[in-house]
């Protein structure tokens, strides 16, 4: 039943993705690689043995970061997608010398950000060359991520940090790792690592969502009560408020969740969070959310147009799935359009050689509010690619229609 829909929503859906939007998006992706290449020079100039990678720009300058930070991994992804798209050699030389500097990262068994550092980066390369090196590193980032599981919470550890205040923290944003361990789990056969991502994500489903489908940022699982966890906030505005970029990391996480099961209650779980942020009152008619959708002090508070770049990285995927395929990939190009504007979209030379402005780190911590953030770019040039597949799928829709 799903799958005679689901060709009817891709018949209708077709409609959606307009006969421009090859042209429209090639003429963006050369603004994009033009804005690429200042940066690799810029970002080239500031790179130290120890500080690889840019994140955000600070008082004016790019701030690097080392490997083993959690956003080291965005901008190597960036220009591996960037070969992606155009099959140009110059993108790969470069994708190269920003995702050798992490491999180190493989080894880290202190965080839970192995899919953000491995996956974005050693995954695209993997992918885009099939050199076995590349498959090794991330096998063995897959393993030291699962060391952090623990089956009487049934979640992977989120951060050790703050270990006063939190037993086992687990945060929304950890679903964005599961997909390194269902590729692990595919490409050794190895299944121990398929169901440590799935019962994560069964774990987080049942802890993390509020009656209205919004999500929790941390749920602490104290290793006496991980029964009754407490559920807490760090980078949103309360306990009880829907940070947007946490939702944003819910939205891909489970339907990512679907991709990889073809299990249906999570496809129904992403399509009650989309419902969630796309019928939100404080949802702003460009559709790039705040940095909260519960700040009191709206519309006089920062966007964060990151979590607008993963709503519609995560939009476009999940239109290829849902019932409701045609309006989300409405809203998904309907969020690109406005991250195309020049309110969103940094003109050449400008923005530290970042792409978007305008995205939110951490509000309550003071840090990287309003400013251009690195992994807000990554999911921006997702979301290109995301659709440039999506319009081979209607001219393959196109092709089969004539028989
Ligand atoms: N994973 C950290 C963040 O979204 O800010």
């Amino acid at each position: 039943m799903r799958k005679l829909s689901l060709f009817i929503a891709l018949i209708a859906m077709s409609g959606c993705l307009k006969e421009n939007s090859t042209y429209a998006d090639t003429k963006l992706i050369k603004k994009i690689g033009a804005q690429l290449k200042g940066s690799i020079i810029l970002y080239n100039d500031s790179k130290t043995d120890k500080l690889v990678s840019p994140r955000t720009a600070e008082m004016s300058a790019v701030k690097m970061v080392p490997a083993s930070d959690w956003t080291s991994g965005f901008y190597p992804g960036e220009l591996w997608m960037m070969y992606e798209l155009t099959k140009n050699e110059f993108w790969k030389e470069n994708a190269l010398k920003f995702t050798l500097p992490i491999e180190q990262e493989k080894w880290n068994g202190k965080t839970h950000d192995m899919g953000f550092k491995m996956y974005s980066s050693f995954g695209r390369a993997y992918f885009a060359t099939k050199n076995p090196k590349f498959r090794d590193v991330l096998i063995q980032s897959a393993k030291t991520l699962a060391t952090r599981f623990n089956p009487n919470v049934g979640c992977i550890r989120s951060w050790d940090f703050n270990s006063k205040v939190w037993g086992f923290p687990v945060i929304i944003d950890n679903m964005m790792n599961l997909e390194l361990l269902f590729w692990a789990a595919k490409e050794t056969g190895n299944v121990s690592y398929k169901n440590i991502a799935i019962i994560h994500a069964k774990t987080t489903l049942k802890n993390h969502f509020r009656a209205d489908y919004s999500s929790f940022h941390v749920v602490d699982y104290k290793p006496r009560d991980w029964r009754s966890p407490k559920k807490q906030t760090y980078q949103g505005y309360s306990d009880e408020s829907a940070w947007s970029r946490g939702q944003a990391w819910a939205l891909y996480g489970y339907t990512m969740v679907y991709r990889e099961t073809g299990d249906d209650k999570y496809l129904e779980h992403a399509e009650k969070i989309a419902t969630y942020i796309l019928n939100h009152p404080n949802l702003p008619d460009h559709k790039i959310p705040f940095w909260d959708f519960n700040d009191p002090k709206i519309p006089n508070v920062p966007f964060d147009a990151s979590a607008g770049a993963i709503v519609a990285s995560a939009l476009y995927e999940l239109s290829t799935f849902s019932d409701k395929g045609a309006e989300y990939l409405e809203t998904a190009n309907h969020i690109i359009k406005t991250l195309s504007i020049p309110k969103f979209l940094s003109e050449g030379g400008s923005n530290n050689g970042f792409l978007l402005k305008h995205s939110t780190g951490s509000k309550p911590g003071n840090s990287e509010v309003d400013v251009p953030l690195v992994y807000a770019d990554y999911y921006y040039i997702e979301s290109l690619l995301r659709r440039k597949n999506l319009i081979k799928i209607k001219k393959y829709m196109k092709k089969k229609t004539k028989y």
